[in-house]
């Protein structure tokens, strides 16, 4: 028999998932959430909608949660996406903070919803060829810390293998990077440890509080904004504004802009790529 979702139901479920992850799911969305969600309420054993959205608040149940994230978020992405963030990043971000760089501190880079990790690890490239086509700074790639963080754990071990099928490296990436950042094994590509060796992951579900995470030079928070609403997206830009320094950088995605009332942040253009940073009259 096929599973029934009741306006109620849809109602009940579309808010908990947008207080637990902040995602905005549209009034006429009702058949995504029964094509995503009911094989869950089905294979969990549930005989309804609202049995299950009652038992997923519970701890006992955090698997239901994890499914529920993974079937809700979109990961798509791709090596050097858009490019121009990434043609920035190494002829202006990243020389500036080189010359920027206090000795013994490492430069750190955040890549906030990185999904499969395609974001960083493109950044990751980038440092390392800078390194290479610039001996004469003296730089090694222990000189750098890149975190990627999701929401999804399904994505951050693929971010920490480094791990990609035959269609995920063919996106963005050039025969001669592939050849140099990658091995293949088995029809699957990984990355190389030059690589991997900086990379860190961890869980972060951006709606929430995170402290822990330490000062950065440059956060990329793209293409995960547009899943919010206003509120969302503002709490959300103002946790990083707290989480850069002083002479840090927030790059968010192509079609994601600051909301008109912000103003912790200044808007630059660089090249063709917006680059937010902290306004310096701001206390923190
Ligand atoms: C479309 S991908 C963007 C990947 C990459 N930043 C890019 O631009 O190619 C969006 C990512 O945001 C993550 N996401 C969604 N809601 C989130 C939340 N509340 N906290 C952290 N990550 C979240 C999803 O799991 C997904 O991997």
């Amino acid at each position: 028999m096929k599973l029934e979702l009741s306006h109620n139901e849809f109602l009940a479920l579309t808010e908990f998932i947008h207080n637990k992850c902040g995602i905005v799911v549209n009034k006429d969305k009702e058949y995504l959430i029964h094509q995503r969600v009911a094989p869950l309420v089905e294979r969990n054993g549930f005989s309804s909608f609202e049995e299950y959205t009652k038992k997923l608040s519970s701890l006992f149940h955090s698997h239901l949660l994890d499914e529920l994230i993974e079937v809700m978020t979109t990961n798509e992405t791709s090596f050097f996406r858009d490019k121009h963030p990434f043609d920035t990043f190494y002829n202006k971000i990243l020389p500036e903070l080189v010359k920027n760089r206090k000795m013994g501190r490492k430069i750190r880079i955040w890549s906030a919803a990185s999904s499969s990790g395609q974001e960083i690890y493109s950044i990751a490239m980038l440092i390392f060829e800078f390194i290479e086509n610039n001996k004469g700074l003296g730089l090694v790639m222990q000189n750098f810390e890149l975190v990627a963080t999701d929401i999804s754990n399904e994505m951050l071990n693929k971010v920490k293998t480094g791990s990609y099928n035959g269609v995920e490296i063919k996106r963005g990436l050039s025969p001669a990077r592939l050849n140099n950042f990658f091995t293949e094994k088995n029809e699957m590509w990984y990355a190389k440890k030059e690589l991997t060796q900086i990379i860190t992951t961890k869980h972060i579900n951006l709606t929430s509080p995170y402290s822990s995470m330490g000062l950065f030079d440059l956060i990329l928070c793209r293409n995960v904004l547009i899943y919010f609403d206003e509120k969302t997206k503002n709490d959300i830009v103002t946790q990083m504004y707290y989480s850069l320094n002083k002479t840090g950088s927030l790059m968010l995605g192509a079609m994601e802009t600051l909301n008109t009332t912000n103003d912790l942040f200044v808007t630059k253009r660089i090249d063709r790529t917006t680059i937010c940073q902290p306004k310096p009259s701001n206390s923190r």
